[in-house]
């Protein structure tokens, strides 16, 4: 039994999973976990802050894991892919901006680049300059993201790469949290899967389990894709893009009072990011996707890829076959 992809060949991993590099929350320890489930782990850079990247690489220990940041944001503090690329990740995957500026610093420190992208236009960006990997994201996807959904973006991306760049590799990521999102994205075209919100709910994420409860409470149709999280932390993003959180109090409270909400956010911030710290759910913005209602509790990480290898294999297996006459 098992699954073999291009992915699975090129990285040198045995289940082609890779996990999303979420800020702040990926840590060492879930990268570590998810490399010794057979997929590679990702921290996740975020924002960029150098003492925090290295206790993470340092809990990561001795695993083979990789790194991704935030790209309008390494572009404030470009320094900091240096300060990464000396810890050898495995993958260094740049999302949500102009990736050409590090691409080659990345390829000289042998490191795989992975470029997230959410439209054809930000495709032919990666292909340009020279990604190994392309993340398609769907708007499903908890954090940060754009418009276009899975379904229709991954095959689509899958016909530009077999037609201009056969030897780059396709992830799916957005709404991927079982074996069936596993199985499907392989149909549609992708060599793997990145998954966020399901490895979220995991005893290794950096999250209070509160935070954990409530989302697994709620049901797919309790995220909201909106911008109040970020004015209230002081972040500001490019238009094209917003970010899925659930539909807590707070976020309902402020979405569409956007310019009231910049005029009171400074001096709200400090209560604000106290109450995410100390798991007040309802009083936070907490970033998760649609998967959530696919997940049923908080597993550890090793279970979890089992669990939706195991899934996969038997639908490629079985299903397929049991429907075609
Ligand atoms: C809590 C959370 C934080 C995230 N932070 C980042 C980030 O800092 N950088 C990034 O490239 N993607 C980030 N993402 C998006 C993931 O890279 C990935 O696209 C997404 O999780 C996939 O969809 P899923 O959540 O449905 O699995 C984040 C996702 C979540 C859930």
């Amino acid at each position: 039994m098992g699954i073999r992809t291009r992915l699975t060949e090129e990285l040198g991993i045995t289940v082609p999973i890779l996990s999303a590099p979420m800020g702040f929350v990926a840590g060492g320890k879930l990268a570590a976990a998810v490399t010794a489930a057979g997929g590679l782990g990702v921290i996740g850079g975020g924002y960029g802050d150098a003492d925090w990247l290295d206790r993470e690489f340092a809990a990561a220990g001795n695993a083979r894991v990789g790194c991704g940041f935030i790209t309008w944001s390494l572009a404030e503090q470009p320094e900091l892919l240096a300060h990464v690329l000396a810890h050898e990740p495995a993958v260094l995957m740049l999302s949500f901006g102009d990736p050409s500026p590090f691409a080659q610093a990345i390829r000289a420190a042998r490191s795989q680049l992975i470029c997230q992208v959410q439209t054809i236009a930000h495709t032919r960006a990666a292909l340009a300059c020279g990604a190994d990997i392309i993340v398609a994201q769907g708007s499903e996807a908890g954090g940060h993201g754009a418009m276009r959904a899975t379904l229709t973006l991954v095959p689509e991306v899958a016909d530009l790469l077999a037609r201009e760049s056969p030897a780059t590799l396709l992830v799916a990521a957005g709404g991927i949290a079982d074996g069936r999102g596993l199985a499907a994205s392989l149909m549609l075209g992708a060599d793997g899967v990145m998954l966020g919100s399901r490895l979220w709910a995991t005893p290794e994420c950096l999250i209070h389990p509160n935070h954990q409860r409530a989302a697994l409470d709620s049901d797919g149709d309790g995220t909201i894709r909106q911008t109040a999280a970020d004015i209230a932390r002081g972040y500001e993003w490019p238009e094209e893009f917003t970010g899925r959180v659930l539909r807590t109090s707070f976020v309902i409270s402020w979405h569409g009072r956007e310019a009231e909400h910049r005029a009171a956010a400074e001096a709200a911030r400090p209560a604000y990011l106290a109450a995410v710290a100390q798991g007040r759910t309802e009083a936070s913005g907490v970033f998760v996707g649609e998967a959530i209602g696919l997940m049923r509790g908080v597993s550890p990480v090793a279970e979890i890829i089992a669990r939706m290898t195991e899934e996969a294999e038997v639908l490629l297996r079985e299903r397929g076959p049991a429907l075609v006459t």
